[in-house]
């Protein structure tokens, strides 16, 4: 069995490591994992020692075969705490078991499929706000859209988005976690919180108890500059104010509606009988919310880019539009918006909203030949499982035919991964799968956005894959 030492290393850049400090620099550190013909490669992360997975065969292990042995990497959990507290998508062990027990009911494409009218009604009024000649950023519009849907299926609301105190709030607690998550200083701060969480487990009485609250301190981000800001500060008052709020109406007065909110206020564990508790229930409001609009508003953002730029496949999709009519939508017929969802997967394929997913092994494991120690860093890409030419030819090309059935059959499991895989895979994904397509559809049936064609738009890689500069388009009447 080989070590680390024996994997073949991509490039070092700068003292950050493999990462380097542009967006360039570490989307050329995916290009190199994407071009690598070994299972695992090494790279750096300051000083420490980080494997990339390399082919989809290695990828799928960790997310899927040797899931047990993976943790997500503390960091994230670190940056997002004060905002998504103990909510799916940070939480792990037998809380983040429980939790995804309580919520899987409420996320099948069953449930999912009722929100498909509000979707709908929420692109509808937005096209109303928009009028020929106008210019407007189609990365902005497709966010406002995002979060009034989500801000929609989560509380039953028809007004929501960065207009409202709620949504403001938390548009500027996600910008400084979009912020925050370029910190070296993230790396300190793990050690530290790994050393004292080492050290109070060996320790007993009073020593434990203050080592405990220093832990505790830690789970937080400290460290990370501007990370107690008034603004941040402001921020989580006004979202818990609010959510506290909400919740405590809800339980009094006792009615059931069909809003997200309300299922999880009544999810009943099928093992164990409990249900949530308002702090928790807090939590996974935020998560959600969180979670479920800015990687959709991303993907449709590119959308709409790319559809501007292979004018051929824009025009089937529009007449797929035309023939969906303008009859409400009751419920989601996927067959209906074939090539307009197949549009969504391309763009999902070439710019993955979440392009890493971090793990670290919780135990000394065997990864492809590899011993790997406990606390090893492992990161997932999606961009580079995406861009490997041996699996997806002419990688960097937009062709939507790559998801027609047949051809999907023949490709290896781990190589398409916008939602992750395995036990911790995106909990939001037949939400989003229809979000995508049907706003796609109600837009394009309205209008034609006219964007620059010389204007090559690049990535930036904030939380998510954003295009750098937003999407500048006129809107023109069809
Ligand atoms: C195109 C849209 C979306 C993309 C690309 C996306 C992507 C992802 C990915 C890659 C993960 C796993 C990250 C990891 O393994 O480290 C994830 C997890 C998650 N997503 Fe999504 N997501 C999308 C939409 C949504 C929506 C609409 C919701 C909710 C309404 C949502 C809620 C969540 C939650 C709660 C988790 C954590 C699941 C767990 O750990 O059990 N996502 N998402």
């Amino acid at each position: 069995m080989g070590s680390l030492d024996d994997l073949p290393r991509i490039s070092a850049r700068g003292v950050f490591g493999s990462f380097g400090r542009t967006s360039a620099e570490r989307l050329a550190m995916q290009r190199e994992v994407a071009a690598a013909d070994a299972p695992l490669v090494r790279g750096r992360l300051l000083h420490l020692p980080l494997v990339l997975p390399a082919t989809p065969e290695a990828s799928h292990q960790v997310l899927v075969t040797q899931a047990k042995s993976f943790e997500k990497s503390p960091g994230l959990r670190v940056l997002l705490h004060d905002l998504a507290g103990d909510g799916l998508f940070t939480s792990e062990g037998e809380l983040w078991r429980r939790q995804r027990r309580l919520m899987a009911p409420i996320f099948t494409p069953m449930a999912m499929s009722q929100f498909a009218g509000a979707m709908r009604t929420t692109a509808e009024r937005a096209a109303v706000g928009m009028t020929p000649g106008q210019q407007i950023d189609l990365a902005h519009e497709s966010t406002r859209i995002a979060m009034t849907v989500v801000g929609n299926a989560l509380f039953g609301v028809d007004t929501f988005d960065e207009a409202d105190a709620m949504g403001a709030a938390l548009t500027a607690a996600l910008g400084w976690v979009n912020g925050a998550l370029i910190s070296p200083m993230i790396v300190p701060h793990i050690l530290v919180l790994d050393a004292t969480r080492r050290l109070a487990s060996r320790t007993r009485g009073p020593l434990r108890r203050a080592l405990g609250r220093i832990q505790h301190t830690f789970e937080s981000p400290i460290l990370v500059p501007g990370s107690r800001g008034q603004a941040l500060r402001a921020a989580m008052a006004v979202i818990e104010a609010r959510i506290h709020e909400t919740i405590t109406e809800r339980r009094r007065d006792g009615s059931v509606r069909h809003d997200l909110l309300s299922r999880l206020l009544h999810a009943r564990d099928a093992d164990e009988g409990g249900s949530m508790t308002d702090a928790q229930v807090r939590d996974e409001v935020v998560t959600l919310f969180v979670a479920g609009h800015e990687t959709t508003a991303t993907s449709l953002a590119w959308c709409f880019y790319l559809l501007a730029r292979h004018p051929e496949i824009r025009a089937r999709v529009v007449a797929e539009a035309d023939a969906l009519g303008d009859g409400p939508l009751t419920e989601f017929e996927p067959e209906r918006l074939e090539l307009t969802t197949r549009v969504f997967r391309e763009a999902l394929r070439l710019y993955p909203p979440v392009m890493m997913f971090p793990r670290r092994t919780t135990e000394a494991i065997e990864l492809c030949g590899t011993e790997l120690p406990p606390r090893t860093l492992v990161f997932v890409s999606a961009w580079a499982q995406h861009r490997r030419a041996d699996v997806w030819p002419d990688p960097d090309r937009f062709d939507p035919d790559r998801f027609l059935p047949e051809r999907e059959a023949t490709r290896p499991k781990g190589s398409y991964l916008p939602f992750s895989a395995g036990p911790r895979f995106c909990i939001g994904m037949h939400f989003a799968m229809m979000e995508g397509p049907i706003v796609l559809a109600t837009l394009l049936r309205r209008f034609h956005f006219e964007i620059d064609p010389a204007r090559e738009i690049v990535e930036d890689d904030f939380a998510t894959l954003r295009p750098r500069g937003g999407v500048p388009a006129v809107v023109r009447a069809r």
